[in-house]
C-alpha cells in the first residue's frame, strides 16, 4: 500500500458535509466523529491510498496546499478566489453551496451619491475586484468575524459576504443588494504533489467525483 496522502480540511460549516462526501467515497471516516483537540487524523480506505486530514482553518488550507505541506485540501471558492495561489483547483465537490453577496442595512441607498462608501469583510480582495468591476472606489474595511456587525456599529455601510440561509442577515436588519456570485466548496491539489501521486490521486478525484454525484 502506497505512503499516506495528506489532505487539509477546513473547519467548521464545511466539515460536516466534507465528513459525509469522504465516507461516501470508501474512507474511514470515524476519527472525525470526535476529533478532540487532536489536529491530524488518519482516513483508511479498504482499496486507495490512506488520507492524513488536517484539521484546519479555510484560509490555512490554502497557504498548506499551495506551500506543498498538504498534497490536496478542501477549502470553499470564496477562500480560494480571495487567495489564489500556486494549486490546481481539480473539482467542484458541490457541498456547502451559498452565495456571496454584497448586503446593506435595510433602507440604505448604498449605489446613489458620491459620497465616500465603506464596505466591511472578511475579503477584501474579492471586494475590491468586485467594486472596481463596478466603476466604484469604496474603502475596504477587513474585518476577522461577523462582519454583519459593521452596519451596526457604524463601521461600514455594506457588507460582502458568504450567505447561505440568509438568517445572519436577516436577524441583524441587512438586506442583499447583489448576488455576486456562487460559491461551492473545491477540492485544491499542489502542482508538485500531483506530478508525484498522479495514480493515487486521479483515484482520490474519481471516488470523490462518484460521491458528489449520488449526493
Ligand atoms: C458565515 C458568514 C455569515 C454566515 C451566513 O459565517 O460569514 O456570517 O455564515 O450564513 P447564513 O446565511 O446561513 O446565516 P460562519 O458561520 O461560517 O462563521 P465565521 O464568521 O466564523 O466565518
Amino acid at each position: 500500500m502506497s505512503q499516506p496522502i495528506r489532505i487539509a480540511l477546513a473547519k467548521g460549516r464545511l466539515e460536516k458535509q466534507c465528513r459525509a462526501l469522504f465516507a461516501r467515497a470508501g474512507y474511514d471516516c470515524s476519527a472525525l466523529e470526535n476529533p478532540g483537540r487532536r489536529l491530524i487524523h488518519a482516513l483508511p480506505h479498504p482499496e486507495a491510498a490512506q488520507l492524513d486530514a488536517v484539521l484546519s482553518k479555510a484560509p490555512d488550507v490554502v497557504t498548506y496546499v499551495s506551500r506543498g505541506v498538504c498534497a490536496l485540501g478542501v477549502a470553499g471558492k470564496d477562500t480560494i478566489m480571495e487567495q489564489g495561489g500556486p494549486f490546481y483547483e481539480m473539482l467542484d465537490l458541490k457541498l456547502g453551496a451559498c452565495r456571496f453577496s454584497l448586503a446593506a442595512p435595510k433602507g440604505e441607498d448604498f449605489f446613489s451619491g458620491a459620497g465616500h462608501k465603506r464596505v466591511a469583510t472578511k475579503y477584501p480582495e474579492v471586494t475590491r475586484r468586485y467594486l472596481s468591476g463596478l466603476g466604484m472606489d469604496a474603502e475596504i474595511i477587513r474585518i476577522e468575524g461577523s462582519c454583519e456587525l459593521a452596519p451596526l456599529l457604524g463601521l461600514a455601510d455594506a457588507i460582502t459576504d458568504i450567505v447561505e440561509t440568509g438568517d445572519t442577515l436577516r436577524e441583524n436588519g441587512l438586506v442583499i443588494l447583489r448576488e455576486m456570485f456562487p460559491l461551492t466548496a473545491r477540492l485544491i491539489v499542489n502542482v508538485a504533489a500531483y506530478k508525484l501521486r498522479r495514480k493515487d490521486i486521479d483515484c482520490l478525484i474519481e471516488a470523490l467525483r462518484r460521491a458528489a454525484e449520488t449526493c
